[in-house]
């Protein structure tokens, strides 16, 4: 029977060590919320990193080990060099900036290639290893863009799809990578290659033309006798989980208690994991300008953002909370009093019920990433509504943007225009709440992540499989 081989940097699963132990916990991130629920159907294969095991005794990886075999998960353990250099260095330093149009962030030495180059060496050889003929391998991610072709080499008649889940930027920045021309010739290793939205196509279609000089590419291109298809396939999420999480007398107790705290209150709602493309510093900036313009809603907001620490031994990262600190202090210093703050800032992951009670519970949800390949937060809030309340405000820079157009469409650097967004989203009449947010859900729910999962791997199938090599 053919099985399905998800191939990502991040299991699913983290291992996590602490004063009770060690256990596996879910990942936070959209690839690892996202795919975690098509994985459980599909009776496949996960190949992935499982996070630090480095300080872990025997017996405690023994038991890890035991735990993702029951998860049907492979673990692929980094060294700490390759933390530093394939996880931290390369794939987070430079390839993610610079997809998100931060191309001042990228260092000016070019040392992790090579680490870059092995590790995706040795996932193809892992994946290698447990391919069966008539799986279906699924690359994940700009982490991996190399294996695509490794696994070509490896195993020529596989049926290999990748998909990229961050933005694919304008060739005049891709241009601008020393590596540019062996990540695409990675990349067309594929016989399909997926993004979210169309303008993320174009832009690697473009790409192709210019840089490895292929002429018209539009739905597909010839590669070394092959054809190798790209297409725009927005991911969507579990939305009829979410929808079940919130008709749970647990997290209604929850949602009560929020609305409770949040008395005489409005309340706003931020989640991301700390990452600098969120957009977080202008988006608290708007809040507070909103309390200094319009005095009347002083005391009557409570924001309550959640910031997943992510990516921390990277400086970057914690130069950015330190300057979200900062923020948070200071507009509550401004504008908050001896009984209330108007800024919550929890420096800590939740889980999914905890997620979906403040999703259900909140007034207005800000999703206002500078640039961000899909975002999944925006799609989890409409589907944890069915009471059909609650406001969207959302990033015109995030891909959700091209499918989620009822809601309030910001640009995330117009800080102004945030503060009139959110003002409108609070003074929204309920009858308009209710016709954007109906025409939300209907989306997200029609569009989830197994209609996802299904269009991807549909087309994959739909692709010419490889010519037999000439011997
Ligand atoms: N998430 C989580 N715990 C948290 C906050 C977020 O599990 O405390 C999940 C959230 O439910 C979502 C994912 O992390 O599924 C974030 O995905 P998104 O596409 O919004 O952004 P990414 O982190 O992938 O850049
Ligand atoms: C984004 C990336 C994923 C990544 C996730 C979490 O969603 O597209 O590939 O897994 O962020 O980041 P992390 O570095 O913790 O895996």
């Amino acid at each position: 029977m053919s099985r399905l081989l998800l191939v990502s940097n991040r299991l699913p699963v983290t291992v996590k060590a602490d004063k009770d132990g060690v256990s596996v916990v879910p990942s936070a991130g959209g690839l690892a919320t996202g795919l975690r629920g098509p994985h459980e159907k599909s009776g496949g294969l996960w190949v992935g990193w499982p996070g630090d095991v480095s300080r872990l005794t025997p017996a405690q990886k023994a038991s890890v080990e035991e735990q993702l075999a029951q998860q049907r998960c492979v673990p692929l353990y980094l060294s700490a060099s390759e933390v530093s250099r394939f996880y931290e260095g390369y794939s987070n330093q430079v390839l993610w900036p610079l997809c998100h149009y931060l191309l001042e962030r990228v260092p000016r030495q070019d040392r992790d290639w090579e680490v870059y180059r092995k590790v995706n060496e040795r996932f193809a050889d892992l994946v290698a290893r447990h391919y069966q003929p008539g799986d279906t391998i699924w690359v994940h991610d700009y982490q991996l863009m190399l294996v695509p072709a490794l696994l070509r080499e490896r195993l020529p008649q596989a049926r290999i799809g990748f998909f990229h889940h961050i933005p694919f930027p304008s060739s005049e920045i891709f241009r601008a990578l020393p590596r540019r021309l062996e990540l695409l010739r990675g990349l067309l290793g594929a016989d399909l290659i997926g993004f979210h939205t169309l303008s993320y196509v174009r832009h690697f279609a473009s790409t192709l033309m210019q840089l490895l000089g292929l002429e018209k590419v539009g739905d597909h291109v010839d590669q070394d006798g092959r054809q190798v298809r790209i297409g725009a396939f927005p991911m969507g999420i579990d939305a009829k989980a979410f929808e079940e999480l919130v008709r749970q007398p647990a997290v209604l107790e929850e949602v009560r208690v929020h609305r409770e705290n949040a008395a005489e209150q409005r309340l706003v709602l931020g989640v991301d994991r700390l990452d600098y493309t969120k957009g977080i510093p202008r988006r608290l900036l708007a809040v507070q300008r909103l309390l200094e313009r319009e005095p009347a809603w002083r005391g009557k907001l409570r924001f309550v953002q959640v910031a997943v620490p992510s990516r921390t031994a990277v400086e970057d990262y914690a130069t950015y909370r330190e300057r979200v600190n900062e923020l948070v202090g200071r507009i509550n210093s401004l504008y908050g009093s001896v009984h209330n703050v108007p800024i919550h800032y929890l420096y800590r992951s939740l889980n999914q019920k905890q997620l979906a009670a403040l999703y259900r519970a909140a007034d207005v949800m800000l999703v206002t990433p500078v640039r961000d390949g899909m975002n999944l937060v925006a799609k989890e809030f409409c589907a944890s509504r069915p009471d059909e309340d609650g406001v969207l405000v959302l990033s015109e820079l995030a891909g959700a943007a091209d499918e989620l157009d009822e809601a309030l469409l910001v640009n995330p650097f117009d800080v102004e225009g945030m503060a009139d967004a959110l003002e409108a989203a609070l003074e929204m009449p309920a009858e308009e709440r209710k016709r954007r947010m109906r025409a939300l859900r209907t989306r997200v729910i029609d569009c989830d992540v197994h209609c996802w999962v299904n269009s991807f791997l549909s087309a994959l199938q739909a692709t010419p499989t490889a010519p037999p090599r000439v011997k």
